[in-house]
């Protein structure tokens, strides 16, 4: 083997990232360690006023994370005890683990095995007459997975009959479009996380909350500080949940590259889907009409019960890949008591079992992406 076939392909290389913008990053790090201002200030205003100039948006409030940034904008509706909240099983744990956190519960819906995302069909399903804890159901969080947003038309015409607040957890998605509106400006509010590994993050955690509502903004805006305006007179019983000021420095030298590197991003998708069709064994992302992938993630199914085997095969080759996410939220552990059975909502399990994220970032290069495709081809030609 020659020495770039010996070289590991990450699913994600983070690096790569800082080295192309290093100077701009080591100069926002340098102006906040400067200026002595750390909580809040004007790195953390200036950059919620240029999120929220590129959401379109009238209020954006920078928060700890995404889950605190899902967990403060149930408590900003006022859910809380003896409610529930429809969400997808197949997500990441913060969106039903928010719910349970504000002592609400999570009713678990299935998804539509094309997109991934929330199907309204489960939705309406758990609205029926009849169904446990429908009439305690106050709003629906749908995840926009791996880039990509949920049928939001049809999600809100069903919020819209029942009068439920839609949340959006748009963590993975930010600048992904559903007819030309950007995802978490659609329900009444949008939440958005941070973490490193999304398509804007910084080098630590951070959230963001936006919603075009006054009020709803005011009650975010006092959470993020134990409820308090001014400083020291509580109206509300919040937490301490800021957006750092390091962080906000650090995503708003990022926020002006965030469009080339979606493209890059798209490129390699595309690129993706042409070398991989006609693999028999996988199914590439489905892109719905009228929406933009935004791709945080790259996600396959692979069938015949291959999944691990091939996923393993990579491994041995040093390509990095990972499983969003083998077990649907309906039967963790942590759920138990809410009587869901293996069964219950088929295509989460289903996706749980073949799906298969592949590396994705918006450096990684043609040579890599032609191993990544030729081992997965070495696989199935085994
Ligand atoms: C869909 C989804 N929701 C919520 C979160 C929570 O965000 P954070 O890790 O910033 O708390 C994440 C990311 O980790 C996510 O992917």
């Amino acid at each position: 083997m020659s020495e770039t076939q010996n070289q590991r392909i990450p699913i994600l290389d983070l690096r790569r990232q800082y080295q192309s913008i290093k100077s701009e990053i080591d100069q926002a790090i340098q102006r906040v360690v400067e200026s002595g201002r750390f909580i809040l200030g004007p790195e953390v205003e200036s950059f919620e006023a240029e999120i929220a100039a590129y959401l379109g948006v009238p209020h954006a409030i920078g928060v700890a994370s995404g889950t605190d940034a899902l967990l403060l904008a149930l408590k900003a509706l006022g859910i809380g005890p003896g409610d529930a909240v429809i969400v997808p099983s197949f997500t990441f744990f913060a969106t039903a683990g928010v719910v349970a956190n504000v002592g609400a519960t999570p009713i678990f819906a299935d998804i539509d095995p094309l997109t991934f995302n929330i199907s309204p069909a489960s939705i309406s399903a758990a609205l029926k007459a009849g169904t446990p804890r429908r009439e305690r159901v106050k709003a629906i969080i749908p995840v926009h997975l791996y880039g990509q947003m949920a049928d939001m038309d049809e999600i809100m015409a069903i919020a819209h009959k029942f009068g439920l607040y839609v949340v959006e957890d748009a963590a993975q998605a930010i600048g992904a479009e559903y007819n030309g509106k950007k995802a978490g400006t659609i329900g009444h509010i949008g939440c958005f996380s941070f973490f490193p590994t999304k398509n804007l993050g910084a080098y630590g955690d951070g959230g963001l909350v936006v919603t075009s509502d006054d009020e709803l903004a005011e009650r975010i805006r006092m959470l993020r500080v134990h409820g308090s305006k001014p400083k020291y007179y509580h109206h509300l019983v919040g937490t301490n949940s800021r957006l750092d000021a390091l962080q906000a420095a650090i995503l708003r030298a990022k926020l002006p590259h965030l469009a080339e590197w979606t493209r890059a991003r798209q490129r390699i998708a595309d690129r993706y889907d042409e070398l991989l069709r006609g693999i028999k064994s996988i199914r590439l992302p489905y892109r719905a009409p009228n929406r933009t992938h935004i791709f945080h993630q790259y996600t396959v199914r692979v069938l015949g019960g291959k999944r691990d085997a091939l996923r393993d095969h990579l491994a041995a080759q040093g390509i990095g890949t990972e499983v969003y996410y083998p077990l649907p939220l309906h039967l963790q552990p942590c759920f138990r008591h809410l009587g869901y059975r293996e069964g219950d909502l088929p295509e989460s399990e289903r996706a749980s079992r073949e799906v298969l994220s592949l590396p994705m970032f918006p450096e990684l290069t043609r040579e890599e992406q032609d191993r990544v495709v030729e081992a997965i081809r070495d696989f199935f030609e085994q």
